[in-house]
């Protein structure tokens, strides 16, 4: 299977993992804002919902959604974000994982989910040739009337347009565009495109 970007910058930068996961503590620690995706996703859930964090990272967004009461499951490829997840956020099951192979019956976890949060720019670190399959396999994680919410930037390699067609093709209809997860509504142009999906 193809690398990630992610995975790739990992390799040629062994401290890429740590740096990451350092800035946002201290992000955190002056205070920073790191909720806004999770604020977004917990408004469109009844209370105790099933979340599933898609590439996860250190935990940010599914671990502001469990202290808001959900049941989380956040998967992510890198263990050194994974680590740091289960130490700054406890509470939530972390899993290391493949999204494009991303199974979670076959871990024991066979309940689907209400919300899948794909947060942080996610879409755009898989390698291209996964990208299709990691939607079909979120939207498999669904539960019926489920939704996702995918957020991602523009000029990143992946235009809108093709992660829209993707989407469909995956069986991902989308019920809301919006520029930013603080409810700017989408305009062609925009920088940035936090999608509401629900399974069609
Ligand atoms: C910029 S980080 C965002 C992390 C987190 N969602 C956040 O917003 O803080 C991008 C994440 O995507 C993950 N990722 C990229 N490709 C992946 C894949 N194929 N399977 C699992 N995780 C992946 C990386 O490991 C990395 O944690």
């Amino acid at each position: 299977m193809e690398q990630s970007a992610w995975a790739r910058m990992s390799t040629e930068d062994p401290g890429h993992s740590a740096a990451y996961v350092e800035r946002f503590r201290r992000l955190a620690a002056q205070g920073m804002d790191l909720a806004g995706e999770a604020r977004l996703v917990d408004a469109m859930l009844p209370r105790g919902s099933r979340v599933l964090d898609a590439g996860c990272g250190p935990g940010r967004v599914g671990g502001w959604l469990a202290g808001a009461g959900h049941t989380v499951v956040g998967v992510d490829g890198d263990p050194v974000l994974i680590a740091a997840a289960e130490a700054d956020h406890p509470g939530p099951r972390w899993l290391v994982g493949d999204l494009a192979e991303l199974d979670l019956p076959a871990a024991g976890i066979p309940e689907p989910f209400d919300a899948v949060v794909c947060a942080g720019n996610v879409m755009t670190f898989l390698a291209p040739s996964t990208r299709g399959e990691v939607l079909r396999r979120l939207r498999t994680h669904l539960a019926p009337g489920g939704r996702a919410a995918i957020g991602f930037g523009a000029g990143r390699g992946y235009p809108f347009e093709d992660f829209l067609d993707d989407a469909r093709g995956a069986g991902l209809s989308p019920d809301v565009l919006l520029s930013t997860w603080d409810l700017r509504p989408y305009a062609p142009g925009a920088d940035f495109l936090v999608a509401v999906l629900s399974r069609s």
